[in-house]
């Protein structure tokens, strides 16, 4: 299970939006066929490795990290060559949460003759933690990523903010692109960057990343880099139901999908966002700023996992916060987070964090 683990982690940055799966089939004690889901309608991990250890695997036994698939999808359900191949044992690292799908395969290999064990102990979920997370909530997992300095600040005071971390910490930032399938930015960064958004310079292609655009006045210019490179990777813009139609009418017809959404004290609902997002399929979303957007994701408990990058510089008053929006009035009510990691990339020290609270949590306290 090892070795099926270290397979599927091949798959990190090219498989979204598909979960990351490695498998191997072992005979006698020995490894006779591996494989990995490589991208989105690829061939799944256990096919790759039924058809290297071909017919050898007939009284063998399986290692998956996900419980197989027994639907059709882009391709055939695995369960079936699993039966094909007569393999004996099925060992799979935990089920697919899909609520269609839960314990089904492993029911169905059962009622075949095969013998199945589901280890469920931890690692193999934080390995998907992306998919499984959009199976349970039908939202994509929300992986917040920043450079700031050491007080804080995202930008300088005239918003200037190339470049705060060294190119180590800019090149990890593409692969938290590629490994989340998705992106997302307030207004004002697209305004102050015209950023791209989208992974490069990785080893492997990546694959197709969608660029949210929080915008709800529809202020970004139709001939935003982003906007210009909308066919190889799309855009979504979130925008209020009083944006101008004409707007809105013109990025569809560039071919961006403009969506418009329900306000919530004055602010695009963030849950409806992310549901919309969900019913895409897309199963994380690396929210990159700025500030504002940041903030107000914090604040509605809607962060799984949040990756800083300090940069050892300061910028002091006047520097654009790194949650602009966030008000707290005292500790005890603190968004906390624990710490996941700390690594020195280059120059810059990158810190990963889970938040302590769910949204469910700040729910409940608010009511
Ligand atoms: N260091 C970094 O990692 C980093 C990353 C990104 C950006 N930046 C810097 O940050 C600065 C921009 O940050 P910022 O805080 O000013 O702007 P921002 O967060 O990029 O955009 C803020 C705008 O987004 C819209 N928005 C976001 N969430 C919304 C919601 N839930 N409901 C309604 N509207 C929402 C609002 O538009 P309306 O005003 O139309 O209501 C808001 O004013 C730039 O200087 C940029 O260079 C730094």
């Amino acid at each position: 299970m090892r070795r099926a683990r270290e397979l599927a982690e091949h798959g990190r940055y090219t498989a979204a939006p598909n979960p990351l799966v490695g498998a191997v089939v072992a005979r006698d004690g020995s490894v006779i066929g591996e494989g990995w889901h490589a991208r989105a309608g690829g061939e799944h991990a256990e096919i790759v490795a039924l058809s290297g250890s071909g017919s050898a695997a007939r009284g063998g036994e399986l290692y998956v990290t996900l419980e197989p698939c027994n639907h059709q999808g882009k391709t055939p359900p695995c369960t079936d060559a699993i039966l094909r191949a007569g393999v004996r044992r099925v060992v799979a690292g935990c089920l697919d949460p899909n609520p269609k799908m839960r314990g089904r395969s492993v029911d169905l290999l059962r009622e075949a003759g095969v013998e199945v064990e589901v280890l469920d102990d931890g690692l193999f979920e934080k390995q998907n933690e992306q998919f499984l997370h959009l199976m349970v909530t039908g939202r994509p997992f929300v992986h917040v990523k920043l450079a700031t300095t050491l007080d804080g600040r995202i930008a300088a005071s005239g918003g200037e903010s190339k470049w705060i971390t060294g190119e180590a910490a800019r090149e990890r930032a593409h692969l938290l692109r590629a490994e989340a399938g998705a992106v997302l930015v307030g207004a004002g960064t697209v305004h102050a960057d015209a950023p791209l958004l989208t992974p490069r310079g990785l080893p492997d292609e990546p694959p197709s990343v969608t660029r949210v655009i929080l915008d709800p006045r529809l202020t970004i210019p139709t001939d935003a880099r982003l906007v210009r490179t909308v066919d190889e990777n799309p855009v979504v813009i979130f925008v209020s139901e009083d944006a101008r139609a004409d707007r809105a009418d013109e990025f569809r017809s560039l071919g961006v999908e403009v969506v418009p959404a329900p306000l919530v004290s004055g602010e695009l609902d963030l849950v409806f966002v992310l549901e919309e997002l969900g019913r895409r399929g897309l199963r994380g979303l690396l929210v990159e700023g700025g500030g504002e957007t940041v903030g107000r994701f914090v604040s509605r408990g809607l962060v799984n996992k949040m990756t800083l990058f300090y940069a050892p510089k300061v910028l002091g008053e006047g520097g654009i916060s790194l949650m602009g929006s966030l008000k707290v009035a005292g500790m005890n009510e603190a968004p906390e987070f624990r710490v996941e990691a700390v690594e020195q990339v280059g120059e810059d020290v990158a810190v990963t964090l889970y938040p302590l609270e769910s949204e469910e949590d700040l729910v409940h306290r608010a009511g």
